[in-house]
């Protein structure tokens, strides 16, 4: 990436979230979030569709020379990097302000994601799995490193040359072919997310049937395998660790409601546990959120039914101690550990946090012990003593969810939290501070004006 094109006004190299604004030293300098802790949260917040669930099926869209509309899409920094790729491939995409997004991808003028924008977004390799099945080739940015950790793509390789791709990497980008790819027995060696959805991709349109064993059960697989079926593929057991692909000659178009983001619900949740907050949590899936709501209750926060799609969160005095440990899901989420981090800091009693999914994804504990967080770190678990206060500090999100526990550690602190850097948490968070100062808090965005004005 050129040094004068860097994205969102943030250090280079340092985001990766998708906007390529040429940068002027002092003029669009680093965006952030001001928090003015100590409000006690109360109301409805709204949640907005899954950003995890919206990213592969857009990558799928291509597979089908027919419309597929999504609805309830968010307006977020990854979903409008991934249209950007969709329309360099050669995808006429429509945006419309209600969340609904329209691809048709009659004919691809090509087959290369090009690298400035794979490199601003891991989710670029789904791609692969959807081109080889509709186009025979790909040629793709190999995904750099990230704040959370090394992340191989191995498991989706493997995959993808096992229903019959042949694979190579040069210069940093990997070129793939197939003719007509071939339904294969999968066995996953981790139940990767990605893995399972790039390799459910492509086996939609392979020639018989494909069997992916020790498949990942995430509620955003559920959806792409609705959303796929509804394009006229042949795909069940999705939730289950068995998916089952018939593969089928061509896809049609279709309709498609996303389902609700349990990451930012989850988000919301702590939010209002962190504050001692009365919060509606309206428009999600409670099965999707057990385990954190587990978690919660745990902590002494009161969670309770609220109506059809809604939960009520009641923050309790001062939350308690409790372990955890990161798990695929149905387990403990790995994208809600730094925001239950934050809680724990201000818990009665010392946690015991444990990484199992990502190598190293503890990088928020330096910026919260900034804040007064008493955290030790060793390999992948955190033990956290709480301590009753936390105090505003300058912070810095180094990656999407690391930013949105600052946030909530900033809503609970005494004075001020300038968390810098907040491109990344528009990566996940659809108008997080509109949303969270809806709730009451004193949030607010300064830095470059509008960046975020005109997405997806
Ligand atoms: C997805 C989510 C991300 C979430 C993660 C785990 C999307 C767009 N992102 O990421 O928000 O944090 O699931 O719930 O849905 N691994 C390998 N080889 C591979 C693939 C993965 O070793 O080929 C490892 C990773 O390094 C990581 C673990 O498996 O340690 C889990 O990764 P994976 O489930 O693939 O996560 P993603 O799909 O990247």
């Amino acid at each position: 990436m050129s040094g004068l094109v860097r994205p969102c006004g943030a250090r280079p190299a340092a985001c990766g979230c998708g906007d390529l604004t040429p940068w002027q030293p002092g003029v669009n300098d680093v965006e952030r979030f001001v928090v003015w802790g100590g409000q006690r949260l109360s109301g409805t917040v709204s949640i907005s569709g899954s950003k995890n669930a919206v990213l592969p099926m857009m990558a799928a869209a291509v597979m089908s020379p027919e419309l597929c509309a999504l609805k309830g899409v968010p307006a977020l920094r990854d979903v409008s990097v991934m249209r950007q790729i969709l329309e360099r491939l050669g995808v006429e995409v429509g945006w419309h302000p209600d969340g609904t997004l329209e691809m048709q991808a009659r004919e691809l003028g090509t087959c290369e994601v090009r690298e400035e924008l794979s490199r601003q977004m891991r989710s670029s390799i789904f791609l692969m799995g959807p081109l080889l099945a509709r186009a025979g080739k790909v040629k793709v940015a190999y995904p750099g490193g990230c704040a959370i950790g090394p992340r191989p793509i191995d498991l989706h390789l493997r995959g993808l040359e096992a229903l019959g791709a042949r694979l190579r990497e040069r210069h940093g980008y990997i070129y793939g072919e197939a003719t007509r790819l071939r339904g294969q027995e999968i066995h996953l060696d981790f139940p990767s997310v990605g893995a399972t959805e790039n390799i459910m991709m492509a086996a939609v349109l392979a020639r018989g049937v494909t069997v992916i064993r020790n498949a990942a059960k995430e509620p955003e697989i559920v959806d792409l395998q609705n959303f796929l079926n509804g394009m006229g593929a042949r795909v069940t057991g999705a939730g289950t660790d068995v998916i089952r692909i018939e593969g089928v000659r061509e896809l049609g178009g279709c309709v498609h409601q996303v389902i609700p983001d349990r990451i930012e619900a989850g988000t919301m949740m702590v939010a209002a546990a962190v504050t001692g907050g009365d919060v509606v949590v309206s428009g999600v899936i409670p099965e999707h959120l057990e385990a954190v709501t587990a978690k919660l209750k745990e902590a002494g926060v009161s969670v309770t039914p609220a109506g059809p799609g809604q939960l009520r969160v009641q923050g309790p005095e001062r939350p308690r101690a409790t372990d955890f440990k990161t798990l695929p899901y149905p387990g403990f989420p790995t994208d809600m550990q730094p925001q239950v981090m934050a809680l724990m800091c201000l818990a009665e009693g010392t946690s015991v946090i444990t990484e199992t999914v990502f190598e190293n994804r503890f990088k928020h504990a330096d910026e919260l012990r900034r804040m007064g967080a008493q955290i030790k770190v060793e390999g992948r678990t955190a033990v956290v003593k709480g301590s009753p206060v936390l105090f505003g500090a300058l912070v810095e999100a180094t990656d999407l969810r690391s930013g949105a526990a600052l946030v909530l550690a900033g809503l609970a602190a005494e004075g001020v939290t300038t968390v810098e850097d907040c491109c990344h948490i528009d990566r996940g968070y659809e108008r997080l501070e509109a949303k969270l100062g809806g709730l009451g808090a004193r949030i607010e965005r300064s830095g470059p004006a509008g960046s975020v004005s005109a997405l997806p």
